[in-house]
């Protein structure tokens, strides 16, 4: 059985006190619960003391990206070492904001996914269509496309440890959610795709996690649905009340 897994993706927000007090006010929220995982995601500058606030506590904590390089002369980047040297579990890859704003192919997130798994940290890949390829029913086509793309070389057990959360770019930060049937219906489709890459236990293994205008009020029946194991929650996860209802929504499946 698994575990659901609500991430909470601050983007770019906040001020290093607010982000602490968040970071306190959910892991006193969440007390000692242990049958949902939750995580984290600030901003870069803060993850060492969010790290550190959290180091006893159940929470994961990760960043929102990371450079798929080594080390060296590339300006402004930070490494997979330098994530999980300072205590981050996991980290985001391929958001859309990334994929939209800062061109990331699938290439670069593929290297950036095998750059976090060679330095111990558990990547979220995200998938999503845009509304116009939604309209015109590519919506299948495109996730295959990006999960291809940014699975290639991954072996079956190193695809087993990932989260994929699937992002319909149209409902992320507009407040127009995927209903839980569209939803569960792209949940199945990428569950497929990994049957048919690998095996029917690699798919049954990985993580998919919802993501777009998730929020209190949503949350519970996107939760209850049977091929979605998480939600990624942008906006809400701002809030302690907010992001801790979420996570009080989530039910466990056979
Ligand atoms: P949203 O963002 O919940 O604000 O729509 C989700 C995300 O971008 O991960």
């Amino acid at each position: 059985m698994k575990k659901q897994f609500i991430a909470g993706n601050w983007k770019m927000n906040l001020t290093l006190n607010k982000a602490r007090d968040l970071a306190k006010s959910i892991c006193e929220g969440l007390a000692d619960s242990n049958t949902v995982d939750v995580g984290i995601f600030p901003p870069f500058v803060y993850l060492k003391d969010i790290c550190d606030i959290l180091q006893s506590s159940n929470v994961f904590v990760g960043a929102q990206n990371m450079s798929m390089e080594k080390s060296g002369a590339f300006t402004g980047e930070i490494s997979g070492e330098m994530l999980r040297d300072i205590g981050c579990t996991h980290v985001i890859i391929g958001h859309s904001e990334r994929r939209t704003i800062f061109k990331e192919t699938d290439h670069i997130i593929n290297s950036k996914i095998k750059s976090a798994l060679l330095n111990g940290l558990c990547p979220i890949l995200c998938v999503g269509e845009s509304q116009k390829e939604r309209d015109t029913g590519k919506t299948d086509e495109v996730v295959d496309g990006q999960l291809s793309g940014s699975l290639e070389n991954l072996t079956s057990e190193q695809v087993k440890g990932l989260t994929i959360a699937y992002e319909p770019v149209w409902a992320i930060g507009t407040g127009k959610t995927a209903t839980p049937d569209q939803a569960n219906e792209v949940h199945a489709c990428i569950r497929n795709i990994i049957r048919k890459k690998y095996d029917n236990s690699t798919a049954q293994s990985v993580r998919i996690q919802y993501g777009g205008s998730v929020n209190s009020n949503n949350a519970k029946e996107l939760l209850g649905q049977l091929e979605i194991d998480g939600a990624l929650v942008g906006g809400a996860s701002l809030d302690p009340d907010s992001f801790l209802d979420i996570v009080s929504g989530a039910v466990r499946h056979a």
